[in-house]
């Protein structure tokens, strides 16, 4: 049997998705039960050369794809739309559905959730934090706990482009386009350095953990882009890091968030966080403190939580069964 794929956007992390489909593929048949044929992908400019074996279909068409019947859909594409509508249908048509797209799930997360419940899977953990699982982690492990209060640091460009300037000296913009050379930044990075990118995430988060987000225009949320050397070169003299915090707190039933830069003194759970590292401290009633830490943004990493999410679905979901 063969589970047939296909992936939207053949950037950073639609290439992700295909080296690990390709260098997996033993271990991937071994926990499927069926090997993987990549069917097609989908990207914006079809002239652009790929790296991709001429079976597979390269389309700007999505009609396209669907023409191939996948089983499964890889969505790495940027924006709300048209990723919105293309999962809309992918999930009307009973296609199993694994997102990265931050942007599009902090809107309609709930919606497709709730459309694909009990019909097809619907992966989503490579939105937020990348390859670290905080998506997992809290579904399926923290499910008795009441969470309330999380901080974290969600954004791994901004904190990438902070330890570069305060450890190296580095100009913000130097350091920026590092992190989009390593494939860390979006296309445009105005969501990264403004905060956006943070933001959307700590409302999926918030979505997740709370069954609610916070009123998105009473939520401030400021970037790193006004963080100056001198403001590194003094928290340093105070044996502070200047950190991007994303925070979330329930009290007495109201939702209280923000997104800003902070310094952070030594004690501080998040201050050891150097590089392109994400981390999410949460505070719940059972577990107690704990700390999630890993690589937040680039193309391994993102693209093993959404194989780790195929796996979960295919085992979770039996593929032929769900096709009528
Ligand atoms: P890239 O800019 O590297 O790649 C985007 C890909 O999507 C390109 O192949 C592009 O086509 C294609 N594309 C863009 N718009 C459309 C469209 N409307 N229709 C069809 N194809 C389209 O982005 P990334 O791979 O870095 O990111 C992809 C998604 O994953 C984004 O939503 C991002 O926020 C998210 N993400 C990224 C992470 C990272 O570390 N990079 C981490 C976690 C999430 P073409 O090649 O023709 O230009
Ligand atoms: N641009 C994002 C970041 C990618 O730097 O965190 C991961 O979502």
């Amino acid at each position: 049997m063969t589970t047939k794929v296909a992936i939207l956007g053949f950037g950073t992390v639609g290439q992700g998705v295909y080296q690990i489909l390709q260098n997996k593929q033993k271990q991937l048949t071994h926990l499927t039960g069926e090997s993987v044929q990549l069917c097609g992908v989908l990207v914006q400019d079809k002239a652009k050369e790929r790296i991709l074996p001429e079976s597979v279909l390269v389309t700007d068409q999505f009609d396209e794809i669907l023409a191939q019947e996948p089983d499964v859909i890889f969505e790495a594409i940027v924006g709300e739309q048209p990723s919105f509508s293309y999962l809309t249908t992918a999930i009307d048509r009973r296609i199993h559905v694994i997102t990265a797209n931050k942007v599009m799930f902090a809107k309609h997360g709930t919606h497709l959730l709730d459309k694909a419940a009990n019909r097809v899977g619907m992966g989503y953990e490579a939105t937020t934090a990348s390859g670290t699982p905080i998506i997992g982690t809290i579904t399926k492990l923290l499910q008795v706990n009441s969470v309330t209060k999380i901080e974290a640091i969600l954004n791994g460009t901004s904190n990438f482009i902070l330890t570069s300037m305060q450890n190296e000296g580095k100009s913000l913009k130097t350091a920026l386009k590092e992190a989009q050379d390593q494939g860390f930044a979006e296309a445009d990075p105005t969501n990264d350095i403004e905060g956006y990118d943070a933001f959307y995430k700590l409302m999926i988060l918030s979505q997740l953990i709370y069954k609610k987000q916070p009123n998105w225009g009473n939520v401030p949320c400021e970037g790193i882009s006004n963080v100056t050397a001198e403001d590194l070169a003094f928290a340093k003299t105070n044996g502070q890091k200047i950190r991007h915090i994303a925070a979330i707190e329930e009290k007495n039933g109201e939702l209280y968030a923000g997104i800003k830069p902070k310094a952070l003194s030594p004690a501080h759970g998040l201050h050891s966080v150097d590089g392109v590292d994400n981390a999410i401290h949460i505070i719940s009633d059972l577990a107690g403190p704990l700390t999630l830490r890993g690589p937040g943004a680039g193309k391994l990493s993102t693209a093993s939580a959404m194989v780790e999410d195929f796996v979960h679905i295919l085992q979770s979901y039996p593929v032929k069964l769900l096709q009528y």
